[in-house]
């Protein structure tokens, strides 16, 4: 129940067979809520178009529950708004995006029409049907290069974004920004996750390892596992303690948890309707950081894999990549205050579930 309202609440959520939307949708179903995923399996291994895919699949033999799967892309409007037309949805939780740094520096056009023009479909369907509460998944690399640490929600966004993912995530929280401004009807949370990782412990989901990892935890959890040889540290020259990148770590359990505590705060909400006090103040946008509160650098990933796997880990040191800073993790006090959420789990946690998750998918790929 959400504060003691006793029907089913119903919540969509766009994008939910990926990483983060598996883990969303585990803990939603957890809660009882009566899930509903679109998502066009762009970013996920594809089972059959019309099956759900296994990672869906794995959700519902984890929770022992269903979740109702629509294989579209949130570009596609006519098939949005039908599916609109089926539920009546408390809110949304939005996480379909392209997500790769790399990929959005040679596909800028890609990000633009995916991320930002697909979210302005998604908002004009949700309008027409009266839904008016959103939790979106945003990212820190909104901040920019830190212009102070620990980074807090008070950090300007929008400058210094050095790629088109992150800048296609800052454009739509200021879209969001400017419709809540327009109608006191909508309530809005911004979600700005530092950097996901781990896995649930069953083992059963974790991030989609299709192809070799870009992103550091996935890429020592294989070569700790013997799948990849070595990990290239990419610049030792950082002005950090042991000169690598260092970045703030959250559990996707954590995270998930994290959405959760939204929604049940965008649920009570009441968006101002008009003549009501607060009418024309505009609608409720509020974002919040999602991290662990604290950096670790490289290396620091790296010995606590070599404990957790009991194998060395070895290591190549090249040079920088572009786009890196040298530093970033949160203050995410405002999240302890005002989601009453607070991430618990740690490191070891961390990379023993991506070890295990990634054990797992090796046997399952065999
Ligand atoms: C972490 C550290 C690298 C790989 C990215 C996106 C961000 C978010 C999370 C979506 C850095 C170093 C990495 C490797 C290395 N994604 N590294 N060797 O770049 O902080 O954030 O993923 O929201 O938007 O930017 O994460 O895991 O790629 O890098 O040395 O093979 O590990 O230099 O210091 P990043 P990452």
């Amino acid at each position: 129940n959400v504060g003691n309202v006793a029907q089913v609440v119903v919540v969509l959520v766009t994008g939910g067979c990926g990483y983060v939307g598996t883990h969303t949708v585990l803990q939603l179903l957890e809660q009882n809520v009566h899930v509903v995923v679109v998502d066009n399996l762009a970013g996920v291994t594809r089972g059959n178009d019309e099956k759900k895919p296994t990672s869906l699949e794995r959700v519902e033999e984890l929770s022992g529950k269903t979740v109702d799967f629509h294989n579209v892309d949130i570009n596609d409007a006519e098939s949005l708004d039908k599916i609109f037309k089926l539920y009546r949805f408390d809110c949304v939780i939005h996480l379909a995006a392209l997500k790769s740094v790399g990929d959005s520096c040679s596909l800028p056009l890609d990000y633009y029409r995916n991320n930002v023009a697909g979210t302005v479909t998604l908002l004009e369907i949700m309008k027409k049907n009266q839904v008016v509460k959103l939790v979106f998944s945003s990212s820190a690399t909104v901040y920019g290069e830190p212009q102070y640490l620990p980074i807090d929600e008070q950090h300007v966004t929008g400058q210094r974004v050095t790629n088109p993912y992150g800048r296609s995530k800052y454009f739509i929280e200021e879209i969001l920004r400017d419709l809540c401004t327009s109608d006191p009807k909508w309530s809005v949370i911004c979600l700005r996750y530092f950097n996901p990782v781990g896995a649930h412990p069953s083992g059963r989901i974790g991030e989609d390892p299709a192809g070799v990892p870009c992103n550091l935890m996935p890429y020592v959890a294989q070569v700790a596992v013997g799948r990849l040889e070595k990990l290239a540290v990419y610049g030792n020259d950082y002005s950090t303690p042991d000169g690598t990148g260092v970045r703030d770590y959250i559990h996707i359990m954590d995270l998930a948890e994290g959405h959760w505590a939204a929604t049940k705060k965008i649920l009570k909400e009441k968006g101002a309707k008009a003549g009501e006090e607060g009418a024309g103040a505009g609608g409720s946008w509020l974002a919040y950081n999602l991290g662990l509160g604290r950096g670790y650098s490289v290396l620091d990933v790296v010995k606590c894999f070599e404990s957790v796997s009991g194998r060395p880990i070895a290591v190549d040191f090249v040079q920088r990549r572009e786009g890196d800073v040298a530093s970033s993790y949160s203050d995410c006090s405002l999240a302890v205050r005002q989601l009453e959420w607070k991430a618990s789990r740690t490191l070891t946690d961390m990379c023993k579930y991506c070890a295990l998750w990634c054990t797992f998918e090796s046997l399952h790929l065999l």
